[in-house]
Protein backbone atom coordinates (compact mmCIF):
# COMPACT_ATOMS: atom_id res chain seq x y z
CA UNK A 1 0.00 0.00 0.00
CA UNK A 2 1.31 3.55 -0.94
CA UNK A 3 2.72 5.83 1.94
CA UNK A 4 -0.11 7.71 3.81
CA UNK A 5 0.31 11.53 2.85
CA UNK A 6 -0.58 14.59 5.49
CA UNK A 7 -3.70 15.73 4.62
CA UNK A 8 -4.66 19.23 5.50
CA UNK A 9 -8.78 19.79 5.62
CA UNK A 10 -10.44 23.03 5.27
CA UNK A 11 -13.80 22.67 6.24
CA UNK A 12 -15.06 21.19 9.38
CA UNK A 13 -18.86 21.14 8.84
CA UNK A 14 -20.92 18.22 8.62
CA UNK A 15 -19.33 16.96 6.01
CA UNK A 16 -15.93 17.79 6.64
CA UNK A 17 -16.46 16.61 10.06
CA UNK A 18 -17.21 13.48 9.09
CA UNK A 19 -14.44 13.06 6.99
CA UNK A 20 -11.23 14.01 9.29
CA UNK A 21 -12.98 11.64 11.79
CA UNK A 22 -12.45 8.96 9.25
CA UNK A 23 -8.96 9.97 8.25
CA UNK A 24 -7.67 10.31 11.70
CA UNK A 25 -9.02 6.75 12.74
CA UNK A 26 -7.18 5.56 9.68
CA UNK A 27 -5.01 6.95 11.17
CA UNK A 28 -3.39 9.52 8.93
CA UNK A 29 -1.99 12.55 9.82
CA UNK A 30 -4.54 15.60 9.64
CA UNK A 31 -4.74 19.31 9.43
CA UNK A 32 -7.44 21.00 10.14
CA UNK A 33 -8.77 24.01 9.78
CA UNK A 34 -12.36 25.77 9.72
CA UNK A 35 -13.66 29.33 9.96
CA UNK A 36 -15.69 28.83 13.21
CA UNK A 37 -12.86 27.48 14.30
CA UNK A 38 -15.00 25.88 17.62
CA UNK A 39 -16.44 23.19 15.34
CA UNK A 40 -13.33 21.83 14.93
CA UNK A 41 -11.91 21.22 18.08
CA UNK A 42 -13.58 17.84 18.64
CA UNK A 43 -11.12 16.97 15.40
CA UNK A 44 -8.10 17.73 18.05
CA UNK A 45 -9.55 16.02 20.60
CA UNK A 46 -9.09 12.99 18.06
CA UNK A 47 -5.73 14.10 17.28
CA UNK A 48 -6.14 16.41 14.53
CA UNK A 49 -3.84 19.43 14.32
CA UNK A 50 -5.44 22.59 14.17
CA UNK A 51 -4.78 25.68 12.37
CA UNK A 52 -6.11 29.58 13.23
CA UNK A 53 -5.98 30.19 9.26
CA UNK A 54 -6.16 28.05 6.59
CA UNK A 55 -2.75 28.96 5.74
CA UNK A 56 -1.51 27.52 8.99
CA UNK A 57 -3.37 24.16 7.87
CA UNK A 58 -1.59 23.67 4.80
CA UNK A 59 1.79 24.18 5.69
CA UNK A 60 3.91 21.16 5.33
CA UNK A 61 0.67 18.65 3.88
CA UNK A 62 0.71 16.38 0.98
CA UNK A 63 -2.32 17.08 0.21
CA UNK A 64 -5.09 19.61 0.53
CA UNK A 65 -9.23 18.93 0.83
CA UNK A 66 -11.57 21.44 0.38
CA UNK A 67 -14.86 20.63 2.28
CA UNK A 68 -16.58 23.85 2.10
CA UNK A 69 -19.84 25.19 1.38
CA UNK A 70 -19.48 26.46 -2.83
CA UNK A 71 -16.76 28.00 -4.57
CA UNK A 72 -16.71 31.21 -3.44
CA UNK A 73 -16.04 29.32 -0.41
CA UNK A 74 -13.46 27.50 -1.49
CA UNK A 75 -11.49 30.10 -3.44
CA UNK A 76 -11.74 32.50 -0.16
CA UNK A 77 -9.91 29.51 2.05
CA UNK A 78 -7.31 28.91 -0.96
CA UNK A 79 -6.19 32.67 -0.51
CA UNK A 80 -6.11 32.42 2.70
CA UNK A 81 -4.17 29.10 2.60
CA UNK A 82 -1.62 31.27 -0.25
CA UNK A 83 1.34 32.44 1.98
CA UNK A 84 2.25 28.23 3.24
CA UNK A 85 1.10 26.75 -0.27
CA UNK A 86 3.97 25.27 -2.04
CA UNK A 87 4.99 23.61 -5.73
CA UNK A 88 3.17 20.28 -5.75
CA UNK A 89 0.64 19.85 -3.43
CA UNK A 90 -2.05 17.75 -4.47
CA UNK A 91 -5.63 19.59 -3.90
CA UNK A 92 -8.80 17.32 -3.61
CA UNK A 93 -11.58 19.82 -4.64
CA UNK A 94 -14.53 17.65 -2.38
CA UNK A 95 -17.08 20.72 -2.03
CA UNK A 96 -19.71 20.71 -4.55
CA UNK A 97 -19.03 23.83 -6.64
CA UNK A 98 -20.27 23.01 -9.76
CA UNK A 99 -18.82 22.66 -12.74
CA UNK A 100 -19.27 27.11 -12.86
CA UNK A 101 -16.92 27.17 -10.44
CA UNK A 102 -14.19 24.94 -11.63
CA UNK A 103 -12.20 27.41 -14.22
CA UNK A 104 -11.50 29.54 -11.10
CA UNK A 105 -9.79 26.96 -9.50
CA UNK A 106 -8.09 25.31 -11.98
CA UNK A 107 -6.45 29.35 -12.33
CA UNK A 108 -5.87 28.96 -8.98
CA UNK A 109 -4.09 26.09 -8.66
CA UNK A 110 -1.82 27.04 -11.89
CA UNK A 111 -1.19 29.86 -9.88
CA UNK A 112 0.43 28.62 -7.14
CA UNK A 113 1.52 24.71 -8.97
CA UNK A 114 -1.07 23.07 -6.99
CA UNK A 115 -2.35 19.81 -8.66
CA UNK A 116 -5.55 20.34 -8.74
CA UNK A 117 -8.00 17.16 -8.31
CA UNK A 118 -11.96 17.84 -8.87
CA UNK A 119 -13.59 15.08 -6.32
CA UNK A 120 -17.11 16.02 -5.55
CA UNK A 121 -18.50 12.84 -3.70
CA UNK A 122 -21.98 11.62 -3.27
CA UNK A 123 -23.53 10.34 0.28
CA UNK A 124 -24.10 12.11 2.95
CA UNK A 125 -23.52 12.76 7.15
CA UNK A 126 -23.72 8.63 7.91
CA UNK A 127 -21.73 7.23 4.57
CA UNK A 128 -19.46 10.00 5.42
CA UNK A 129 -18.57 8.39 8.94
CA UNK A 130 -18.92 5.28 7.31
CA UNK A 131 -16.05 5.65 5.21
CA UNK A 132 -18.63 4.76 2.39
CA UNK A 133 -18.78 7.98 -0.34
CA UNK A 134 -18.42 7.78 -3.78
CA UNK A 135 -15.93 9.85 -4.85
CA UNK A 136 -16.22 11.02 -8.31
CA UNK A 137 -12.83 12.37 -9.30
CA UNK A 138 -11.25 13.69 -12.37
CA UNK A 139 -7.60 14.80 -11.98
CA UNK A 140 -4.16 13.67 -13.19
CA UNK A 141 -2.46 9.61 -13.51
CA UNK A 142 0.46 11.13 -11.32
CA UNK A 143 -1.98 12.36 -8.29
CA UNK A 144 -3.90 8.87 -7.73
CA UNK A 145 -1.46 6.82 -5.91
CA UNK A 146 -0.84 9.45 -3.51
CA UNK A 147 -4.61 9.87 -3.26
CA UNK A 148 -5.79 6.43 -3.21
CA UNK A 149 -4.93 6.04 0.86
CA UNK A 150 -6.92 9.03 1.60
CA UNK A 151 -9.86 8.02 -0.60
CA UNK A 152 -9.89 4.01 0.20
CA UNK A 153 -10.10 5.63 3.77
CA UNK A 154 -13.36 8.28 2.59
CA UNK A 155 -15.42 6.42 -0.04
CA UNK A 156 -16.28 2.72 -1.16
CA UNK A 157 -15.62 3.72 -4.47
CA UNK A 158 -13.71 6.17 -6.60
CA UNK A 159 -15.30 6.89 -9.99
CA UNK A 160 -12.16 8.52 -11.95
CA UNK A 161 -14.16 10.17 -14.85
CA UNK A 162 -11.45 12.11 -16.50
CA UNK A 163 -7.61 12.75 -16.14
CA UNK A 164 -7.94 16.55 -16.10
CA UNK A 165 -9.55 18.63 -14.16
CA UNK A 166 -10.39 21.60 -15.92
CA UNK A 167 -13.02 19.64 -18.13
CA UNK A 168 -15.07 19.68 -15.47
CA UNK A 169 -16.73 16.47 -15.48
CA UNK A 170 -16.50 15.21 -11.82
CA UNK A 171 -18.67 18.59 -10.94
CA UNK A 172 -20.63 18.18 -13.84
CA UNK A 173 -21.54 14.44 -13.06
CA UNK A 174 -21.95 15.73 -9.29
CA UNK A 175 -24.63 18.10 -10.34
CA UNK A 176 -26.70 15.67 -12.20
CA UNK A 177 -26.35 12.84 -9.80
CA UNK A 178 -27.82 15.75 -7.26
CA UNK A 179 -30.62 16.73 -9.86
CA UNK A 180 -31.78 12.91 -8.64
CA UNK A 181 -31.29 13.10 -5.21
CA UNK A 182 -32.98 16.64 -4.50
CA UNK A 183 -35.69 15.04 -7.34
CA UNK A 184 -36.26 12.09 -4.76
CA UNK A 185 -36.62 14.32 -1.56
CA UNK A 186 -39.44 16.60 -3.58
CA UNK A 187 -40.87 13.88 -4.59
CA UNK A 188 -40.90 12.26 -0.57
CA UNK A 189 -42.24 15.48 0.61
CA UNK A 190 -44.80 16.20 -1.90
CA UNK A 191 -45.99 12.62 -1.51
CA UNK A 192 -45.84 13.16 2.58
CA UNK A 193 -47.67 16.17 2.02
CA UNK A 194 -50.52 14.98 0.02
CA UNK A 195 -51.24 11.98 2.06
CA UNK A 196 -51.67 14.78 5.12
CA UNK A 197 -53.97 16.94 3.43
CA UNK A 198 -56.17 14.65 2.30
CA UNK A 199 -56.05 12.55 5.64
CA UNK A 200 -54.33 9.37 4.52
CA UNK A 201 -52.18 7.78 7.29
CA UNK A 202 -48.89 8.52 5.11
CA UNK A 203 -47.45 4.64 7.06
CA UNK A 204 -50.02 3.33 4.54
CA UNK A 205 -48.31 4.60 1.44
CA UNK A 206 -45.38 3.36 2.88
CA UNK A 207 -46.60 -0.40 3.71
CA UNK A 208 -48.05 0.24 0.03
CA UNK A 209 -44.90 0.08 -1.90
CA UNK A 210 -42.82 -1.58 0.76
CA UNK A 211 -40.40 -4.30 -0.84
CA UNK A 212 -41.15 -3.43 -4.62
CA UNK A 213 -39.79 -1.75 -7.04
CA UNK A 214 -40.97 1.57 -5.75
CA UNK A 215 -39.42 1.68 -2.44
CA UNK A 216 -35.67 3.19 -2.27
CA UNK A 217 -33.86 3.66 0.39
CA UNK A 218 -34.06 7.49 0.39
CA UNK A 219 -37.54 7.10 0.43
CA UNK A 220 -37.39 5.54 3.96
CA UNK A 221 -34.48 7.84 5.34
CA UNK A 222 -36.61 11.24 4.19
CA UNK A 223 -39.94 9.69 5.17
CA UNK A 224 -38.88 8.97 8.45
CA UNK A 225 -37.35 12.33 9.48
CA UNK A 226 -41.16 13.84 8.30
CA UNK A 227 -42.84 12.04 10.38
CA UNK A 228 -41.04 11.75 13.06
CA UNK A 229 -40.77 15.63 12.61
CA UNK A 230 -36.86 15.49 13.18
CA UNK A 231 -35.03 17.92 10.79
CA UNK A 232 -31.40 17.55 12.14
CA UNK A 233 -29.47 18.30 8.99
CA UNK A 234 -27.43 15.01 7.11
CA UNK A 235 -27.77 17.70 3.95
CA UNK A 236 -28.94 21.27 5.03
CA UNK A 237 -31.77 22.63 2.78
CA UNK A 238 -29.82 25.68 2.31
CA UNK A 239 -26.36 24.28 1.19
CA UNK A 240 -29.35 21.44 -1.11
CA UNK A 241 -30.97 24.50 -2.77
CA UNK A 242 -27.91 26.03 -3.35
CA UNK A 243 -27.15 23.08 -5.12
CA UNK A 244 -30.40 23.13 -6.81
CA UNK A 245 -29.39 27.18 -8.54
CA UNK A 246 -26.45 25.49 -9.97
CA UNK A 247 -28.18 22.46 -11.46
CA UNK A 248 -31.05 25.28 -12.98
CA UNK A 249 -28.13 27.67 -14.15
CA UNK A 250 -26.16 24.67 -15.59
CA UNK A 251 -29.80 23.67 -18.36
CA UNK A 252 -30.36 26.98 -18.91
CA UNK A 253 -26.46 26.80 -20.19
CA UNK A 254 -26.88 23.82 -22.22
CA UNK A 255 -30.13 24.66 -23.58
CA UNK A 256 -31.91 21.90 -22.09
CA UNK A 257 -35.70 22.30 -20.18
CA UNK A 258 -35.72 21.05 -16.70
CA UNK A 259 -39.40 22.84 -15.82
CA UNK A 260 -39.43 20.02 -12.41
CA UNK A 261 -36.06 21.34 -10.94
CA UNK A 262 -36.79 25.28 -11.50
CA UNK A 263 -39.85 23.88 -8.89
CA UNK A 264 -38.13 22.31 -6.86
CA UNK A 265 -36.03 25.04 -6.53
CA UNK A 266 -38.86 27.28 -5.95
CA UNK A 267 -40.27 25.21 -3.77
CA UNK A 268 -37.13 25.10 -1.39
CA UNK A 269 -36.60 28.42 -1.69
CA UNK A 270 -40.41 28.71 0.07
CA UNK A 271 -39.23 26.85 2.78
CA UNK A 272 -36.21 28.29 3.15
CA UNK A 273 -37.96 31.64 3.60
CA UNK A 274 -40.48 29.70 6.25
CA UNK A 275 -37.12 29.47 8.14
CA UNK A 276 -36.18 26.06 7.35
CA UNK A 277 -32.85 26.25 5.75
CA UNK A 278 -30.73 25.24 8.44
CA UNK A 279 -32.73 21.81 8.60
CA UNK A 280 -32.63 19.04 6.81
CA UNK A 281 -33.69 19.11 3.07
CA UNK A 282 -36.91 17.09 3.80
CA UNK A 283 -37.82 19.99 5.41
CA UNK A 284 -38.97 21.13 1.91
CA UNK A 285 -41.89 19.21 2.97
CA UNK A 286 -43.12 22.51 4.78
CA UNK A 287 -43.39 24.70 1.27
CA UNK A 288 -46.89 22.65 1.01
CA UNK A 289 -48.54 24.27 3.43
CA UNK A 290 -48.97 27.92 4.18
CA UNK A 291 -47.61 28.10 7.52
N1 LIG B 1 -24.26 17.10 3.67
C1 LIG B 1 -24.35 16.36 2.59
O1 LIG B 1 -25.19 15.44 2.51
C2 LIG B 1 -23.43 16.57 1.42
C3 LIG B 1 -23.23 15.50 0.55
C4 LIG B 1 -22.36 15.67 -0.53
C5 LIG B 1 -21.75 16.90 -0.75
N2 LIG B 1 -22.00 17.94 0.10
C6 LIG B 1 -21.33 19.21 -0.17
O2 LIG B 1 -20.18 19.27 0.68
C7 LIG B 1 -19.93 20.64 1.05
C8 LIG B 1 -19.97 20.74 2.58
O3 LIG B 1 -21.26 20.34 2.99
P1 LIG B 1 -21.67 20.21 4.53
O4 LIG B 1 -22.91 19.40 4.55
O5 LIG B 1 -20.51 19.82 5.33
O6 LIG B 1 -22.06 21.72 4.82
P2 LIG B 1 -22.05 22.52 6.20
O7 LIG B 1 -22.18 21.63 7.36
O8 LIG B 1 -23.02 23.63 5.99
O9 LIG B 1 -20.56 23.12 6.24
C9 LIG B 1 -20.20 24.16 5.36
C10 LIG B 1 -18.74 24.48 5.58
O10 LIG B 1 -18.40 25.59 4.74
C11 LIG B 1 -17.89 26.64 5.57
N3 LIG B 1 -18.23 27.93 4.97
C12 LIG B 1 -19.44 28.34 4.54
N4 LIG B 1 -19.35 29.57 4.01
C13 LIG B 1 -18.04 29.94 4.14
C14 LIG B 1 -17.30 31.08 3.78
N5 LIG B 1 -17.89 32.12 3.16
N6 LIG B 1 -15.99 31.12 4.05
C15 LIG B 1 -15.37 30.08 4.65
N7 LIG B 1 -16.01 28.96 5.02
C16 LIG B 1 -17.33 28.89 4.75
C17 LIG B 1 -18.55 26.43 6.91
O11 LIG B 1 -17.84 27.11 7.91
P3 LIG B 1 -18.58 27.52 9.29
O12 LIG B 1 -18.60 26.27 10.13
O13 LIG B 1 -17.76 28.62 9.82
O14 LIG B 1 -19.97 27.97 8.90
C18 LIG B 1 -18.41 24.91 7.01
O15 LIG B 1 -17.08 24.54 7.25
C19 LIG B 1 -20.99 21.46 0.35
O16 LIG B 1 -20.47 21.90 -0.89
C20 LIG B 1 -22.12 20.48 0.13
O17 LIG B 1 -22.97 20.84 -0.93
C21 LIG B 1 -22.82 17.80 1.19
Amino acid sequence: MADKPTVALLGTGIMGSAMGRRLLRAPIALRAWNRTLEKAKPLAEQGAVLGATPADAVDGAQVIITMLRDGEAVLYAMNEAAPKLREGQIWAQMSTTGPQAVPAEVAFADKYGLTLVDAPVLGTKQPADQGQLVIIAAGPQAARPVLQPVFEVLGKKTLWVDDDATRAVASTLKLVANNWVIGLTNAVAETMALAKGAKVDPRLFLDAVEGGPLDVPYLRIKAKAILENDFEPSFALENATKDAALIAALAHECHVSLPVAEAMLARMRKAIEMGHGDEDVAATYFASFDS
